[in-house]
């Protein structure tokens, strides 16, 4: 690692072979290696959107009046999302960073607004246990009450539980479209009657839902109510960095009420400074990511999404049907898109995991219960899907033919867990922290980390890995 600037700059040619060479150790995503994190939409396209990013990659997007095209275009980017995903209602939006910003912000005006407009001074917010961490993570800022609804035993969402826990206090109801573990969507038609009968605000997290539904909608998939429709629903968030194929840093937040949207703007205008006025968390904004926001939107299309949804579409048919007539495998929920989870017969889904893994695929661990996840896009063409089950059938063929050292794996495993466990927990933590950020080529065992964690109580455990994160950026 180079811990000073160099004294003379690298040449193009060099700054691209170190690249090379950083990328050497990343996941191989441009072969559809990701269940997730990554949204790329092929190659054509993707050169049009990063030429757009470049045109306008030193712009500021912070001040209306200085790049009058880049508001132009963030209007229009406002303006087709919101027509696409709630047609027929008038909304007020501002573009954001991503899933997490538009989320901080839609709770951030609804403190201030119900502050203002109710007098709430200990505000709360209802939320299934399923909705994304980035609303515990935005209450914990806003200093906000979470209240937090546990699904039922068979994963669903009770609206009836989030009546119980309504109070004077609480602020807005959360629901969302679909929720990230098993890909369903909340009963937001039930949240948005209870919000109108409690005269409540209700927003709906459309982060990673929002576009890819409006398109399955109209492609005839029968999908449940979940936007402004719903006269309860006062805000909605969707990712554009996700299934609208953006540069990551993109998303946009939607409102019913052009007060709300003014109650997420900062405005300090008699700062030294000079009048000082934003409308989200951002303060410069990157030009680049809302020219090739509005890039993607108008060079891939209605056609071009809707063709890219039937693609990913054709992925999800495959997986979901090799795991219905897999005997090892059990779907976990009925998605309603293009998340899937799913659990290997006789607790060995995260051996699966470890194995895929070892062979190069990046999937998402669930937990309670333990499952596999997966986000299917257009990069999953035919080739890589059938080149990912040829891999699960490789993996199920070792965990459960009787040759494998199943039972050897579990002693191994049975015996670090007990070595890890008799360590005193500063111990444990220091072993699993060194560990963690070695990039051997040896097996994966995240089974363990995750069989560790249960015995740790929840800070214990935020604790442990609080000091890993602390330890890869170090
Ligand atoms: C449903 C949902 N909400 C919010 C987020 C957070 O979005 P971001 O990672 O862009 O901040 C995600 C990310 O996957 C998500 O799936």
């Amino acid at each position: 690692m180079k811990n000073s600037i160099p004294k003379k700059g690298y040449s193009e040619k060099e700054i691209f072979n170190h690249f090379d060479s950083f990328q050497q150790v990343d996941t191989d995503w441009k072969s559809g290696k990701t269940f997730g994190a990554v949204y790329y939409p092929g190659d054509n396209y993707a050169k049009v959107i990063s030429k757009s990013y470049s045109k306008f990659i030193h712009e500021n997007a912070f001040d209306p009046q200085l790049f009058k095209s880049i508001l132009s275009m963030e209007k229009e980017v406002v303006e087709q999302v919101s027509n696409l995903v709630s047609p027929g209602t008038k909304l007020y939006g501002s573009l954001t960073s991503g899933g997490t910003e538009s989320i901080f912000l839609s709770l951030l005006s609804a403190r201030d607004w119900s502050k203002e407009k109710k007098g709430i001074d200990n505000p709360e917010v209802i939320l299934s246990s399923t909705a994304h961490p980035a609303f515990l993570k935005a209450l914990r800022f806003l200093k906000i009450k979470p209240v937090v609804i546990d699904l039922d035993s068979d994963l669903t969402f009770d609206v009836k539980k989030v009546e119980t826990k309504i109070n004077s206090n609480t602020i807005v109801l959360i629901g969302s479209a679909p929720a990230y573990p098993y890909g369903v969507i909340d009963p937001i038609e039930k949240l948005s009657e209870l919000a109108l009968k409690y005269n409540l605000l209700l927003h709906v997290d459309a982060c990673i839902g929002g576009f890819f539904l409006s398109y399955l909608k109209r492609l005839n998939y029968s999908i449940p109510s979940f936007n402004f429709d719903l006269k309860g629903v006062t805000s909605l968030s969707v990712d554009l960095h996700k299934y609208a194929y953006a540069p990551k840093g993109s998303s946009i937040l939607l409102y019913r009420d052009a007060e709300l949207r003014l109650s997420q703007y900062s405005v300090y205008s008699n700062w030294q400074g000079g009048i000082y006025a934003s409308t989200s968390f951002m303060g410069t904004k990157p030009g680049g990511v809302v020219a090739s926001t509005w890039a993607a939107l108008n060079h891939i299309g209605e056609d071009g999404y809707i063709d890219l949804t039937k693609k990913t579409m054709n992925a999800v048919g495959k997986i979901v049907d090799y795991i219905n007539s897999n005997t090892y495998l059990e779907p976990i929920g009925k998605p309603d898109m293009s998340l899937l989870a799913f659990k290997v017969k006789e607790n060995k889904t995260y051996q699966l995991a470890d194995l895929l893994n070892d062979k190069g695929w990046y999937i998402g661990r669930l937990q309670n219960p333990e499952g596999i996840h997966l986000v299917v896009s257009c990069i999953h063409t035919d080739e890589v899907i059938e080149a990912f089950l040829k891999d699960i059938d490789w993996s199920l063929e070792k965990l459960f033919s009787p040759n494998f050292s199943s039972n050897l794996q579990k002693v191994g495993d049975g015996v670090i867990k007990k070595v890890l466990n008799l360590l005193p927990f500063n111990q444990l933590k220091k072993t699993l922290t060194n560990q963690a950020e070695k990039t051997s080529k040896k097996p994966s065992k995240k089974r363990i980390i995750y069989d560790i964690k249960e015995n740790l109580n929840s800070n214990e455990s935020d604790d442990l890995f609080r000091s890993i994160m602390e330890r890869f950026y170090s």
